[in-house]
């Protein structure tokens, strides 16, 4: 039996009384969160905790530090774990299917906390909340979450967020596209010293395998000048590492009233005072250009390090992929980036058992990788994304053929960059610490410019600082090391 709809009176008043202009709506929003907080907190003789769990990628990590600002403005601390919080909030993934099923795997869990919770106020939203299959279980299912929402309308959150605790139904809005950019809401960066930052969002590449066109929408460019005006606003504020984010940084800008290159925004960005490392990701292979590779040759801020995701090794596989160049393409860029930057990291994406991938195909895959010698590569078994066109091709790869293959890839993948990385041992690198370690007491880690981690002796009061560390000893993707006096 479907509850009945209850609306608090109080949600009236509140939307009458709401401007109308989005930035100082939302703010206001988070006002009256706010006050609805510091009832609950009196009732409750105790402080309110949130806990806003992560899945996916870098630009869901940056929307999650969104979704905190505005919680811990509205006076929300942060919760160590679920059990512990009364507003939990997924930022859900659904590049691959095992995403999904994490999601639907803790939602059970969730249910059995609110039971003994019933105050407790739980959201869904990212790219998984775009399809409308996932919607329909949640709604069908899982009836007792308050809140779903999407990637478009994320700088709604504060709104949303009111109108589910003021009614007793399930609030879903979820938006199919957007031409707005919302950016100025408060922020709790996950790190003081470094940040990421959206450049452009969605994707209009339509790779064959890939969900995230449908889920993100078409690319749209934030204007040069926001995206500077931010990075200056965290610089004064201490930041000095940033990571420029888009699903294809490599086409920033076409889009703009006033055409730009990413090339020269980036360059742009190098001359910002106060900044010391500038990364970004992702690039696309097919529009990666000549001027690029210029402005990293001839900067000491942008880290030589490059994500540049190749997929397959297989001519015929990337052109079912939808790709747009060949393996051949694929090795001649990278010659051409090494001549210029003989010293870059190269990293990749690789996907294993896209339909129609045969022995051969494969075969050229860990040719190319034995070629390229990245330094690291995320390997993913091919998933099927319904809606995606690859998702309908007949010549699906069984399971246990794909699992064997995955498997010959990681043990060449692993052998090269081990090889790699031990060929740093005994060099003094600049790292930038980043935290405490966890496990070794009494150790830090620190970020080399190549996106490798070192652990050595040092307390807290080096985070965020810049330190000459010796690698002692490779232990495959981490080294330790010891601070040079
Ligand atoms: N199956 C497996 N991997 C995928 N990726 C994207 N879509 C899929 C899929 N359907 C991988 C690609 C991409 C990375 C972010 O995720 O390698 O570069
Ligand atoms: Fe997906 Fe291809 Fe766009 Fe990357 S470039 S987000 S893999 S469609």
């Amino acid at each position: 039996m479907s509850k009945k709809l209850v609306i608090n009176p109080k949600l009236y008043d509140i939307l009458d009384n709401a401007p109308e202009e989005e930035v100082s709506r939302q703010e206001y929003f988070i006002e009256k969160l706010r006050e609805e907080v510091e009832e609950r907190e009196k009732r409750l003789g105790r402080k309110l905790k949130c806990m806003v769990n992560t899945f996916g990628c870098q630009m869901n990590a940056r929307d999650s530090e969104k979704i905190l600002g505005v919680l811990e403005k509205a006076g929300y601390e942060e919760a160590e774990d679920e059990k512990h919080a009364d507003f939990v909030i997924y930022n859900t993934c659904t590049v691959r299917e095992n995403a999904n099923n994490k999601v639907y795997g803790r939602l059970g869990y969730l249910g059995s906390l609110k039971r003994k919770n019933p105050d407790m106020i739980i959201a869904l939203c990212g790219c998984m909340m775009q399809e409308e299959h996932v919607r329909e279980k949640i709604k069908e299912t899982y009836r007792f979450v308050d809140l779903v929402f999407g990637t478009h309308n994320i700088f709604k959150f504060a709104e949303l967020v009111v109108n589910a605790v003021y009614t007793n139904k399930q609030v879903m809005e979820v938006w199919d596209s957007t031409d707005k950019i919302v950016e100025e809401l408060p922020i709790v960066r996950k790190y003081s010293f470094k940040s990421g930052i959206n450049i452009m969002f969605g994707c209009n590449n339509f790779c064959s395998y890939c969900i995230v066109p449908y889920v993100r929408g078409r690319e749209r460019s934030r204007k040069p000048e926001d995206i500077i005006n931010e990075i200056k606003t965290l610089v004064e504020d201490g930041v000095t590492e940033i990571m420029l984010l888009g699903q294809n940084v490599n086409s920033y800008g076409k889009e703009l009233e006033t055409p730009m290159t990413f090339a020269e925004l980036l360059s742009k960005i190098t001359e910002i005072d106060g900044l010391k490392r500038i990364r970004f990701m992702t690039s696309h292979p097919k529009d990666l250009s000549d001027e690029l590779i210029e402005v990293m040759a001839s900067s000491d801020k942008i880290c030589k390090h490059l994500h540049l995701p190749v997929q397959s090794g297989s001519t015929e596989i990337l052109r079912v992929m939808n790709r747009k160049y060949t393996k051949e393409q694929y090795l001649a860029l990278v010659d051409k980036i090494r001549a210029r930057i003989p010293d870059i990291s190269l990293t990749t994406d690789i996907i294993v058992g896209f339909p129609g991938e045969t022995e051969e195909d494969f075969e050229e895959t860990i040719d190319l990788v034995k070629k390229v010698r990245y330094d690291s590569i995320f390997t993913f078994i091919y998933s099927k994304r319904t809606g995606t066109p690859a998702a309908k091709m007949e010549n699906q790869v069984p399971e246990d053929v794909v699992s064997a293959r995955f498997d010959r890839l990681l043990d060449v993948v692993q052998k090269i960059s081990n090889e790699n990385m031990e060929k740093l041992t005994g060099f003094t690198v600049e790292v930038l610490v980043e935290d405490v370690n966890s496990q070794l007491e009494g150790y830090v880690t620190g970020r080399l410019e190549n996106n490798a981690i070192v652990h050595f002796k040092g307390d807290k009061s080096l985070i965020g600082k810049y330190i000459n560390v010796t690698l002692d000893e490779c232990k495959g993707f981490y080294f330790i090391g010891t601070a040079k006096a």
